[in-house]
């Protein structure tokens, strides 16, 4: 296996930041990884595992060595008259593997079509989009253990899954790699088509009976339109969490701006849009030397050519205490800062 020193990281974050590596390597299987990790050139460095790099942000070279999770695999495992069960390789790209589900009838992940990035970095945060979220077909994973070189096997109850939470992201973060994920599919697929605008971008095509073809389209069209892509311009998504709030925060907010993005997140608690709250503060297409806000969605941070990660973390800490200030709430960042 080869191992690079001094690996230039730019190629492999889509925010498109400028970070060395002391040392960079690709696994596609779990002996490989098993040998990187205890390879005697790589001995006492820090290790971080990489997948499509469209959730981090470099503010620093790292110190230690990057590995490129490449594991490939889709294979239906399990099969009865209503699900099918298939495991996908944590280094498969995960709209291949939703196109993959589309073209083959299997309902369930179309809902989050050209979400970027790989299977593997999947359940770190329960990637979700458009009502549907990674926890709804999981149905188990496993992980090389990093400490002893086992692999682990995780239920869903075992990843804890949350809006855009779990285990790995927290407690297990850095001492587990996901090498492959297996999801419940439906040969019945039911369709959500009730959020956001996808139910008016069918309607628009004319579609009246629609396919899983027909809403993973959709959804890829509406996506296209908001989110800027990363081959064009840096970014790594939404930068900040939704913030959930108790709904008297949400009241209070709403007394003075009646136009407030606000929605039920059960027992008393409001999930308040932090796009909305970020352009109310004024951010919204804030431009400053090579970074900014995007003009069409302020939740997403912008490379427009030549920043530095810790520009970004800048300007990110700014929009934290202005949030703050305006209207006393306050925003998580959801991106991985390295
Ligand atoms: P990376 O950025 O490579 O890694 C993210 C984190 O996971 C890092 O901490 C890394 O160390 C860790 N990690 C990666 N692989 C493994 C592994 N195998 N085992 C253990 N840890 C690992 N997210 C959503 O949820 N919904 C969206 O709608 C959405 N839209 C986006 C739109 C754009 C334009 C962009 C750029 C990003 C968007 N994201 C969205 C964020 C991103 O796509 C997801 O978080 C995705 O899952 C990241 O995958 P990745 O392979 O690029 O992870
Ligand atoms: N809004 C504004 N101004 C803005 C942006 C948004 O007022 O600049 C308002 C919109 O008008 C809308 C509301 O905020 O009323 C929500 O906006 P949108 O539908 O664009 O979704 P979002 O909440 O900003 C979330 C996810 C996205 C996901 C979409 C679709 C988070 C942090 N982000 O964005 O995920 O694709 O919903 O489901 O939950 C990501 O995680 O990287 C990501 C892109």
């Amino acid at each position: 296996m080869d191992i690079l020193r001094d690996a230039d990281l730019k190629p492999f974050n889509t925010f498109g930041i400028t970070a060395k590596a002391e040392a960079l390597a690709r696994f596609r299987d779990v002996d490989q990884l098993r040998t990187l990790l205890a390879a005697p050139e790589l001995a006492g460095m820090p290790r971080m595992i990489l997948g499509g790099g469209s959730n981090v942000l470099f503010t620093r070279d790292w110190p230690g060595a990057m590995l490129l999770n490449e594991v490939p695999g889709l294979d239906v495992v399990r099969e009865d008259d209503d699900h099918v069960w298939l495991k996908a390789g944590a280094g498969v790209v995960w709209h291949d593997l939703v196109m993959h589900t589309v073209a083959h009838g299997w309902g369930g992940l179309e809902n989050m079509s050209l979400i970027p990035g790989k299977v593997g970095a999947a359940p770190m945060q329960n990637i979700g989009a458009y009502g549907v979220e990674l926890k709804d077909t999981f149905d188990v994973l496993e992980a090389l253990k990093v400490d002893d070189g086992t692999v682990v096997t995780f239920r869903k109850d075992d990843c804890r899954f949350g809006y855009r939470e779990s285990y790995f992201k927290r407690e297990g973060r850095d001492r587990f790699v996901i090498l492959n994920v297996t999801f419940c599919l439906s040969k019945h697929p039911v369709l959500n088509t009730s959020y956001g605008n996808i139910a008016q971008e069918l309607a628009k095509r004319g579609i009246t009976a629609p396919t899983l073809r027909d809403v993973s389209d959709a959804v890829i069209a509406i996506r296209s339109s908001k989110l800027p892509d990363p081959r064009v311009l840096g970014n790594a998504g939404s930068f900040f969490k939704n913030p959930v709030v108790p709904a008297a925060v949400a009241d209070r907010i709403r007394a003075h701006h009646p136009d407030v993005s606000a929605y039920p997140a059960g027992e008393g608690q409001v999930k308040l849009a932090a796009g909305w709250l970020i352009e109310k503060a004024g951010w919204k297409g804030f431009r400053e030397d090579g970074y900014g806000v995007h003009k069409d969605q302020a939740l997403v941070l912008v490379n427009h050519g030549g920043a530095t990660g810790r520009n970004i973390f800048d300007l990110s800490t700014r929009i934290l205490r202005s949030v703050h200030e305006r209207f006393g709430v306050d925003l998580e960042r959801e991106v991985n800062i390295i």
